[in-house]
Order: C-alpha cells, then structure tokens, then sequence
C-alpha cells in the first residue's frame, strides 16, 4: 500500500486527507517537522508528501529515493527546492487557486484599514476613551489615490478588480507579463521605482523567488512619496522589515498592513507588534471555511492522481520518478 506523509499541518485534524487517501488505498502518516532532518526521518517509506511549510530541501530529496512527489498545501513553494527536486526526479505540485478571492479581499481590507484608520481608531476609543474622527490625524480620500500592484498574477489581477472602484488609478509592476494579459484599466509601471513614484498604496502580490527577496527595501521606499501605505500579502522577507520600520518613522509610510513576515510567527519583542500604524494578521489572507477545504482537497488530490496516474493536476515542476 503506498504511503503518504503530511510533514507539518496547523490544521485541527486530517480527517479530510485521512478520508480522501483512504477511498483510493494509500496510507496516510503525518507529523510536524521543521527541519530536514525531521522530514527526512518522517518520511521513510512514503512514497509522497504534503506539507505546510516543512522545508524540502536537496539533502531531503536525496535521501528520500522513494520519494516521487511533494504537493504544497498553499500556492507559494518557497520552502521547497524545486530545482533539487526537478534534478531528483521528484514531482512538485502545488494548490494555486483555491483562495484567490480570499487573499484579494484581505489585501484590500488591509489596505482600507490602514488608509481609514481602523485600528487606531478603535483603540483609541477603548484604550483611552478618545472618541473624535481626528484622533489618528487627518485621512486623505481613497478616491484620490493611486493603488500600486507588485506582481499581475492571479491573486493581483482579483485585488486590481475588487479595488478599482475604491481608488482612482490601479497601476501595476510586472516584468514577466506581456501588455495583453494587463487589464484595461490596469496601467504598466516600467519599474519597480516607477511604481513607487506614482503609488499611494503599494500591494505585494510576487513570489518569493531570489529577485524578489528584500525587493521591497531602503531604495524602494527612497521613491516612494510621504504618507503612502504598504500591504503585504505575499511572503514576509520580500520586505525589508527593518526598511520598513524606518519609513514608517520617517513618515514615509503613513502605515503598513502585513499578513507575512520573515519570521512568523512574529516574536513578540518585535517592533512592529507596538507599532501604531502597523496592522498585523497572522498569515490568515488565504483563510475562509471554504476555502481551507478547497486547499486541503486539491493539494492531497495532487498525491492520489500522481499514485493513480503518474502526474498530478498542479504541476509546479515536472517529475520523472513514477508510482
Ligand atoms: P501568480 O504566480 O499567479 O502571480 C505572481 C505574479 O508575480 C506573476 O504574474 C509574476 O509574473 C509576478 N512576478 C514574479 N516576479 C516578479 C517581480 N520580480 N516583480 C514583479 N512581479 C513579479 O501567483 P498568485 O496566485 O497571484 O500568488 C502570489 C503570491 O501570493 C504567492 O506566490 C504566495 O506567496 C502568496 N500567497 C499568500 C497567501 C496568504 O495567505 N498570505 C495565500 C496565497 C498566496
């Protein structure tokens, strides 16, 4: 009977993948590692594995012979080496689009939160019982204002839509993206700096790759104007947090909305836990009821086609190890 490993899960049970590898006679094992070695140790045996966040680097795909395909619970890879996988032979698939709308949607609750105000106005009202509209200072109208998209994917293409109505312009950064898949009324930033120049809000919506790593650093927000706003939904290090914290209190940010971190969970003596204009939420943009299901579905489904066929639905890299 094949075996299957889900390496790291903050899910409260597995019972959907449980069920799932059942129905097609593969057996399922699951565990919570966060190093390779722990994946390595874990995996002995499984010809497959889920994972979260586990890192599946070269060292684990080589010791792991058995092993023909990695299915990530998400739509970024990052923790796993896909060029060490393609190398081995392994398979890597991932779940890109089951929570597009979700992401979109918190990106740009995250961007009116801070634009508005939200946060510090409710805890100016419960901290300190101060209750006036000029609490947290002046605000500027949303429909004056330019929202800036790092990465015209999937999940920046939803928010460009969703937000066209709240803002004046939608531009948009993307190098890898022909004019013809940029949306009418969504107009092309040449450049990163470009971007920055003309945006009052910037959303990230790139991978983490090498390029995009610490893209989002001092010289980025040298040319961004004063008073502008930042929503991270992507991944924490394609920010420089430290960056980050000197434009907020060089007011170049007027406040910063971030679902990721480099480090998450975030450590409590961080900075950005205390700061005013910082808006946190805990890596939960992908998050709704349904959209949890639809994520853990199709990244075991990803598994059980690879056993049943030899490829699975959401190829990231092919593979050439077989069932
Ligand atoms: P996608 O692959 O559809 O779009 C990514 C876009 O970024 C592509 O159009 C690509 O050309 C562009 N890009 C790549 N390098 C770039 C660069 N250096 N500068 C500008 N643009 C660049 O991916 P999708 O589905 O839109 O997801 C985007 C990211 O969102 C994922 O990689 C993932 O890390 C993150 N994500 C975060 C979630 C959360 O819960 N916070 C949930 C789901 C995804």
């Amino acid at each position: 009977m094949p075996r299957v490993l889900v390496a790291d899960y903050d899910y409260p049970d597995l019972d959907l993948e449980q069920a799932l590898f059942r129905r097609q006679g593969i057996e399922m094992a699951a565990a919570q590692c966060r190093s390779p070695a722990e994946v390595i140790r874990a995996a002995q045996g499984c010809c497959g594995i889920l994972l979260q966040y586990a890192p599946v680097t070269e060292e684990v795909v080589a010791a792991l012979p058995g092993l023909g395909i990695v299915s990530r619970y998400g739509a970024g890879y990052d923790t796993v080496d896909t060029q060490a996988c393609e190398r081995h032979g392994v398979w890597v698939a991932n779940s890109p689009d089951y929570g597009v709308g979700e992401v979109a949607t918190h990106a740009l609750a995250l961007a009116l939160a801070v634009a508005r105000n939200i946060v510090a106005y409710h805890r100016d009202i419960t901290a300190s019982q101060r209750w006036h509209y000029l609490s947290s200072g002046p605000l500027r109208r949303p429909r004056e204002m330019t929202l800036g998209i790092v990465g015209l994917g999937r999940i920046g293409k939803r928010m460009a839509q969703i937000s066209r109505d709240v803002f004046k312009r939608v531009i948009a950064y993307d190098p890898y993206l022909i004019d013809g898949d940029f949306p009418a009324f969504v107009e092309r930033a040449g450049s990163l700096a470009a971007l920055a120049q003309a945006a009052d809000v910037v959303s990230l919506h790139t991978p983490l790759t090498a390029e995009t790593r610490g893209m989002i650093g001092d010289a980025f927000f040298a040319a961004l104007r004063k008073g502008s706003y930042l929503v991270n939904t992507a991944r924490g290090a394609v920010v420089d947090v430290e960056a980050c914290l000197r434009a907020l209190d060089a007011g170049i940010l007027a406040g910063a909305g971030l679902d990721v971190l480099p480090a998450e969970p975030v450590p409590p003596e961080s900075p950005l836990t205390r700061h005013p204009r910082v808006v946190l939420t805990p890596h939960a943009a992908f998050y709704s009821a349904e959209a949890e299901l639809e994520l853990r579905r199709k990244a075991a489904q990803n598994v059980a086609t690879w056993i049943a066929t030899g490829r699975p639905e959401y190829v990231v890299t092919r593979g050439t190890r077989t069932p």
